[in-house]
């Protein structure tokens, strides 16, 4: 198997998995993660091109919030699916991805200054803000059936206005790389464009 023929397994492999996801974590969101995990590496040139495309394609196949129990049987997936394709030798890095990628993830472990989680990990917050993060957001609420935003809100009721504090507009300033840095100023600006814009509509007199 050459490494063409072995992304195209990832592909595949993926694809079938990320099935059973929302919308917002579907193929289109693993192939933009791996866009921009490309474009960070053209100029940060710190990781291996192959690895850092395997690694990108897989780095949300056990995401807990789908798997559930099941994390560690996604694992064991996983890692026989690289085995059996002739990818064992990048397999414990792909792994060190998968398991520390989340925002959520309370406890990381492993190598988190290896390049590879590095910019895979910028590409999936990056994919998080700008417009793109903003329909994520929405998409993802609105599975959850919670709120878009409750005024007044006393009670800290969750909705998906809440999450941009939560997390989204924290994301620009956990960047890893200087690349990441510079792509996620353009996409923060816009959050906070939007939120201005959604204010103004919801307050109007
Ligand atoms: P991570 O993989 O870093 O834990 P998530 O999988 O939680 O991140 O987030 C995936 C996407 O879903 C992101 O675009 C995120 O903003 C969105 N999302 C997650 N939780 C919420 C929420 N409570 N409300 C709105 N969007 C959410
Ligand atoms: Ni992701």
């Amino acid at each position: 198997m050459n490494n063409t023929d072995k992304i195209k397994a990832a592909e595949e492999f993926i694809k079938k998995r990320v099935e059973r996801y929302d919308s917002g974590h579907d193929w289109w969101h693993i192939d933009r993660v791996r866009r921009l995990a490309q474009h960070i590496n053209v100029h940060e040139k710190s990781a291996d091109p192959f690895a850092l495309e395997i690694s990108s394609l897989m780095h949300d196949y056990a995401d807990s919030k789908f798997a559930g129990e099941e994390s560690d049987k996604a694992y064991g997936d996983a890692m026989d699916f690289l085995e059996k394709n002739g990818m064992e030798e990048i397999s414990g890095r792909v792994l060190n991805v998968m398991r520390n990628i989340s925002f959520s993830k309370k406890n990381p472990s492993g190598d988190l200054s290896d390049p590879l989680f590095l910019i895979i990990q910028d590409a999936d917050r990056l994919d998080a803000i700008g417009a793109i993060g903003v329909a994520r957001a929405f998409n993802y609420g609105g599975f959850r059936n919670n709120p878009i935003w409750v005024p007044d809100n006393e009670n800290k009721v969750p909705s998906t206005i809440s999450h941009f504090y939560g997390k989204l507009l924290l994301l620009r300033d956990l960047m890893n790389t200087e690349t990441g840095r510079r792509l996620a100023e353009e996409r923060h600006t816009f959050l906070e464009v939007f939120l201005k814009q959604f204010y103004n509509e919801w307050n109007i007199k």
